[in-house]
């Protein structure tokens, strides 16, 4: 140690800030700048709020999408389907990466149907550099992707003793490192035209743990961090132009995730609902929204009560997450061949086709 540094911690010679400020301030001038410092904050922070408040009130400005191009993983089923109609009809370009061929093909008719602009690329977001090498291709096919929608998602609905490795390893690929990988392909050309925005689909279960979810839950957790940390990141850099969002849905009806869920008092959402809320979130620029929104005034809730009541009120509202267990929900080989049977369709091959959700998405009420 140097006999600066320990002069310093004795005492006998000032610190390199308090060396700066005058002798008859030293001991003041940390409180008092520690006061102002307050008050500027509070005062910053009410006007934010007000801000808000009054946005809330008169209504968001919806920006316009028209032109923008939409990458949406895991378009081929469930909720991504349900957005990229949504999109498609704002004008969006729509570029469509799942796993399994059949929903990307469904869906990719679905989107021209009405008239929009629709690509399917099949990707497996387990490897990483599928997801580089498609994303390079993207931007050669199509061209500069501004709007990144992270919705892919799988579940194991297990007992964490009963999940094999694989399963939770797939988990974390896909919920959480996937998200990593796409957003190191696309953000650099977002950031070079000061123009994107990343939306991370995440759930209410990483903000609550849930039985049988050790390993979503945490992923999605691990999401909600991401979300935070880029858009603060993207903040101290001082970059404008590109926004995230974070989304985190209550349970979804008929998506084929959570189709068996036990739910009580707080009913299942609606899919439809659920992508129109989404899609708002996107062109008002929210950072973050849960779905429904009551979820926001409950869950400071969760620090504030003792641990007893968190449990009681989480087994009550969802006394089992998986009720049928999700092995034995699983396509039979015959259903699972038509899944994967090619159609002669314009969808670009990235990589070899596989259903990858544990059940089937299903084919729901599909609106716009
Ligand atoms: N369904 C719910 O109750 C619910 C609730 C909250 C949040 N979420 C989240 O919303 C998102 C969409 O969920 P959903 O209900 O539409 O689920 P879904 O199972 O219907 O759709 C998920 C899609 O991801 C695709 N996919 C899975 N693994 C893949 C892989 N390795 N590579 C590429 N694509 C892959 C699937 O093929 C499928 O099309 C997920 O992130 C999910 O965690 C769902």
């Amino acid at each position: 140690m140097s006999v600066e540094t320990q002069e310093y911690m004795n005492g006998m010679r000032p610190g390199p800030l308090t060396r700066e400020i005058p002798e008859c301030m030293r001991d003041k001038y940390t409180v008092v700048q520690a006061i102002i410092d307050v008050i500027m904050f509070v005062i910053v922070g009410i006007g934010y709020v007000i801000k808000a408040t009054y946005k809330t009130i008169v209504g968001r400005h919806k920006k316009d999408l028209k032109g923008a191009i939409a990458v949406v993983t895991g378009g081929g089923g469930g909720l991504g389907s349900l957005i990229a109609l949504r999109l498609a009809r704002l004008g969006c370009t729509v570029v469509l990466w799942d796993i399994n061929k059949q929903g990307l093909e469904d869906t990719v008719k679905l989107v021209k149907g009405i008239g929009g602009k629709c690509y399917g690329y099949v990707v497996d977001l387990t490897q990483r550099e599928d997801i580089y090498r498609v994303a390079k291709k993207v931007d050669e096919e199509v061209g500069k992707v501004n709007l990144l929608i992270n919705n892919a998602g799988v579940v194991s609905g297990r007992y964490l003793l009963d999940t094999p490795d694989h399963l939770i390893q797939r988990t974390f690929d896909v919920n959480i490192l996937a998200h990593f990988w796409t957003v190191k392909a696309f953000l650099p050309s977002m950031i070079e035209n000061n123009d994107g925005h990343i939306v991370t689909i995440a759930s209410m279960a990483g903000h609550v743990g849930v039985a049988k979810l050790v390993d979503y839950c945490s992923s999605k957790a691990a999401a909600c961090g991401f979300d935070e940390a880029l858009r603060l990141e993207l903040e101290t850099q001082g970059i404008k132009g590109v926004r995230t969002s974070l989304i985190c849905p209550y349970f979804i009806r008929s998506t084929g995730m959570f189709e068996e869920v036990n739910s009580r008092f707080v009913p299942q959402l609606n899919s439809n609902d659920v992508a129109d809320r989404i899609v708002l979130a996107i062109r008002t620029d929210e950072p973050f929204a849960l779905i429904p929104g009551f979820f926001r005034v409950l869950l400071p809730f969760k620090w504030l009560v003792p641990w007893p009541c968190i449990s009681e009120l989480i087994r009550g509202l969802v006394p089992d997450a998986v009720p049928v267990p999700m092995h034995a929900a699983r396509p039979t080989p015959a259903a699972a061949k038509t899944a994967s049977k090619p159609e002669a369709l314009d969808v670009k091959h990235g990589a070899s086709a596989g259903p990858m959700t544990v059940l089937p998405p299903a084919r729901h009420d599909r609106q716009v």
